[in-house]
């Protein structure tokens, strides 16, 4: 689908994000047909940039960063609708000038009213921006048509009370349908495939229950470090960066019930429903793992700590690896564990949902040797290397039987011959027609606060530093013993 004329607006136009997925982003929907010749996109930020300073940024961020090759006539037309407005945040005349430059839009290029307010800034600047947006009447909750949407980048929140308190004041000037929160990893395909996989197929369905499944692994491990975001991360960590929205969103579409069909108010109702039933570890102390990278070897290269990069507190306690277990009180998950792991400088970059099964109750062998037999897993390859992958044990050749694990292996790159598009092309077409499903809803927000508060709880009181563990490791010794304290441990992806 072809998205209708609009504006975008973007607050956070020189940062990280907008540079490499946002503005990339919109380049990949132009080359692909799919942003109409009235698309219009309008930076506000302090620099005292003219229109072409701008014109000028945003054509190398799309060349240097778009996945599709780029082509000087698309970024043309996207040209055609660039504009900018320098301003500060509380500035009333930036955003008198912003009122004026969406109206001769409106009037002479075509976007008709419709506007959306991406917010790609810190959560300090939140309340300015969108106080700003009411104030100079640049959202009417009471139209639906021309639409104005509000687009929020996480964190939402620091934990539930501030959470509720975001809401509150996005929802005083936005309605809730015009909220766009961005979960990038609802964007991804891997991730949308997951619902394909449980739902349009029979053969899983039978074995995803606790009738099969004796636990679950949620991994999400990055090689890099904090890449010059020492300002966002600090005093963040890895639970609040990814763990409270991206993993417990997988987690969430990993143990829902299938939805009566995929509109988002009946696919948000099914994920709210295993969010509310999932809890934290009644053991926080045996059940819960975080750490802070110290110096080590990654790659080939020596790396610094956690500590020693720029911008960071030298007694700063913030964890870049979180790990806990999840339990979730309900028919089908009863009894099974989801472990949940993210950190920054693991030896790998890979995100995957394994779902380990039960042993099989009995070898029926009379010379078995099952030393090198895992248990039969189902991976979800999220990322990189997109698929998925059945490990069960096979018979090793010219053995008398000895048994030996193999896998299974769907990945995207060899079936479709259709590249993904990057997950905020998708998420950016969907604010831009209006379509909900992929981005979650306050409800989804509030229970995962709720799930993880007790343990960013517990590890505050503790008060003292995390766990060290070399860059380039898989995390500290309790991210391990959590583990086996119930028997299992963590594949190595
Ligand atoms: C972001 C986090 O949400 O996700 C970053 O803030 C993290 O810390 C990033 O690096 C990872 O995204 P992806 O798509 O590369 O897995």
């Amino acid at each position: 689908r072809v998205a209708g004329p609009a504006a975008l607006v973007m607050f956070g136009v020189t940062g990280d994000l907008a540079r490499k997925k946002l503005l990339p982003g919109i380049y990949d929907l132009a080359n692909r047909g799919l942003l109409p010749p009235s698309f219009a996109l309008v930076g506000y930020g302090r620099r005292d940039w003219d229109r072409d300073a701008f014109s000028e940024y945003v054509r190398e961020a799309m060349q240097q960063h778009a996945r599709t090759p780029y082509r000087s006539e698309v970024f043309r037309q996207i040209d055609e609708g660039v504009r900018f407005v320098s301003g500060a945040f509380d500035d009333d005349e930036g955003f008198l000038t912003l009122a004026e430059t969406l109206r001769d839009l409106d009037e002479n290029h075509g976007t008709e009213g419709n506007h959306a307010f991406y917010l790609s800034i810190p959560p300090s600047g939140f309340d300015q921006v969108i106080e700003q947006l009411r104030k100079h009447q640049l959202v009417d909750k009471s139209k639906r048509t021309p639409w104005s949407r509000v687009v929020i980048e996480k964190p939402f929140g620091h934990d539930l009370a501030s959470a509720r308190e975001l809401e509150e004041r996005v929802s005083s000037v936005f309605n809730s349908d015009s909220v766009f929160r961005i979960d990038h990893y609802l964007g991804k395909e891997t991730v949308q495939n997951m619902l394909a996989m449980r739902f349009a197929n029979q053969l899983f369905e039978p074995m995803w229950s606790r009738n099969y499944v004796s636990h679950v692994q949620i991994t999400m491990a990055e090689d890099i470090g904090i890449e010059g975001r020492a300002g966002y991360y600090d005093g963040i960590g890895a639970a609040r960066d990814v763990i409270q929205n991206h993993l417990l969103q997988l987690m969430a579409l990993v143990a829902m019930e299938e939805p009566t069909s995929f509109a988002a108010d009946n696919l948000r109702r099914e994920k709210e429903k295993v969010l509310a039933a999932a809890r934290a570890p009644r053991n926080l102390k045996s059940h819960t793992a975080r750490g802070q990278y110290t110096a080590g070897w990654q790659g080939g290269r020596h790396v610094r700590g956690y500590l020693e990069e720029d911008g960071i507190d030298p007694a700063s306690q913030t964890e870049t690896y979180a790990a806990f277990r999840v339990d979730i009180d309900n028919r089908r998950w009863a009894g099974v564990p989801f472990y949940l792991r993210a950190a920054k400088r693991m030896p790998r970059r890979v995100t995957e949902i394994a779902l380990m099964m039960d042993a099989a109750p009995h070898l029926p062998f009379a010379h078995t040797d099952t030393a090198e037999l895992g248990s039969n897993a189902l991976v979800l390859r999220i990322q990189p290397n997109e698929g998925v992958t059945l490990r069960f044990g096979a018979k090793v050749p010219a053995t008398q039987m000895e048994i030996r694990d193999v896998t299974m292996d769907f990945s995207y790159g060899a079936s479709f011959a259709e590249s993904s598009p990057e997950a905020y092309e998708r998420l950016i077409l969907d604010v831009l027609l209006g379509d909900p499903p992929l981005f979650p809803q306050h409800t989804e927000v509030e229970l995962s606060w709720m799930i993880l508060d007790p343990i960013l709880d517990y590890w505050a009181a503790k008060d003292h530093q995390p766990e060290g563990y070399a860059a380039g490791t898989w995390g500290p010794p309790s991210g391990r013993t959590m583990l086996e304290r119930d028997g299992f441990t963590w594949r190595r992806p």
